[in-house]
C-alpha cells in the first residue's frame, strides 16, 4: 500500500491508472478506521481493481461549536488496518494542501441538506459536498462507495453528482450492526458500558416500523411519535429527531403510499455522543 499526501500526485497516479484502464474504487473516510469502513473497502473491490482510501478529518464540515481538534486520529492504527484490508493507495493529504492560502470556492447545496443533521449542524452540508467534489477530482474514480449510515449526506452525494455531471458511479453500502443492532460508528467509542446496551433501543424502534409497515399501517407520523416516545423511556437517551423521509426527496413523509419507498431516521442524544440509525421501507 502507497501513501500519498500530495493532491497533485493522487491525481497524477489515478490519471495512470485510468490509462492503463485499472478500475477505481475510492472509499472516503475521516480515519479513526472501524468494521463499518472496512465494509465499504469490500464492497468497491468487488468492482474495482484498484481502491483508493482516503483519510481526512475536514474542517469545513465541522461547526464552530463542533470540536475537530478532539477527532481521534489514530493515523498508525488505521494504516494497519488499510493494509489488511488490501487498500492500494492511502490519501491523506495536510489541510493545507487540501484548502491552501486564498482559498475560496465551496459547492452549496440545496433543499435536501437544510433538514435534519443540516439544520442542526448549519453548513456541514457544505463542507462534505466540497471536499467530496475536490476528492474525486483528486482520484479520479469509477465508483465511490459510501454508507447508509449516514442516509442524508448518502442522498446528498447522490443528487450533487448528478446536479454537476460528475463521471462516477455511487455505490450504497449496508449498515453494518453490533449484536444488539447499533450501528457501527466511530462516535461508539464515547459511549459507556451501560449506553451502549441501552442504545440497542434505536434498532428496537427500526424493528418497531418493520412490523407496522408489515401490518399494512400507513399512519407514518403516529408510528415515528411511537419510536420517538420509545426512544425517550430509556434513561438518558433524547431524541433530536424521528422522522420517515420520501426516499428520493428527503421530504418528510406522514402518510405512506403503495409500492413507494421511505426511510425512517433517528439521531438521538445520549450524553454527549450523537447516534444516527436510519433504515428504508416499502409500503405495500
Ligand atoms: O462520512 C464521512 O466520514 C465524511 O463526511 C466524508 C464523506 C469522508 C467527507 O469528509
Amino acid at each position: 500500500m502507497k501513501i500519498i499526501t500530495d493532491p497533485a500526485e493522487m491525481q497524477t497516479i489515478a490519471e495512470k491508472l485510468r490509462l492503463n484502464r485499472q478500475l477505481i474504487g475510492v472509499v472516503m473516510t475521516m480515519g479513526a478506521l472501524h468494521e463499518g469502513h472496512l465494509s465499504l473497502v469490500k464492497l468497491a473491490r468487488q468492482t474495482a481493481g484498484t481502491i483508493i482510501l482516503t483519510i481526512f478529518v475536514n474542517p469545513t464540515q465541522f461547526g464552530p461549536e463542533e470540536d475537530l481538534h478532539r477527532y481521534p486520529r489514530p493515523f498508525e492504527r488505521d494504516v494497519s488496518l488499510a493494509k489488511a484490508a488490501e487498500v492500494d493507495y492511502l490519501f491523506a493529504p495536510e489541510s493545507p494542501s487540501v484548502y491552501p492560502d486564498h482559498y475560496q470556492t465551496s459547492v452549496t447545496c440545496g433543499t435536501l441538506a437544510e433538514r435534519f443533521e443540516g439544520a442542526l449542524r448549519p453548513g456541514h452540508f457544505n463542507g462534505v459536498a466540497t471536499v467530496v467534489t475536490k476528492f474525486l477530482n483528486i482520484t479520479k474514480p469509477h465508483i465511490a462507495v459510501f454508507g447508509e449510515k449516514d442516509a442524508q449526506q448518502l442522498a446528498i452525494i447522490k443528487r450533487l453528482v448528478k446536479d454537476l455531471d460528475i463521471d462516477v458511479s455511487i455505490v450504497e453500502a449496508p449498515i453494518i450492526r453490533e449484536e444488539n443492532g447499533l450501528a457501527v460508528s466511530s462516535r461508539n467509542i464515547y459511549l459507556s458500558g451501560e449506553q451502549r446496551s441501552t442504545a440497542e433501543i434505536l434498532y428496537q424502534g427500526i424493528l418497531h416500523a418493520g412490523k407496522c409497515i408489515d401490518a399494512a399501517r400507513r399512519d407514518l407520523s403516529a408510528i415515528a411519535a411511537e419510536i420517538d416516545g420509545m426512544v425517550r423511556s430509556a434513561p438518558g437517551f433524547i431524541p433530536d429527531y424521528v422522522s420517515f423521509v420520501d426516499e428520493e426527496t428527503f421530504e418528510p413523509a406522514e402518510h405512506a403510499e403503495k409500492e413507494k419507498e421511505y426511510r425512517l431516521l433517528l439521531a438521538v442524544r445520549a450524553g454527549s455522543v450523537r447516534l444516527l440509525d436510519n433504515a428504508k421501507f416499502r409500503c405495500r
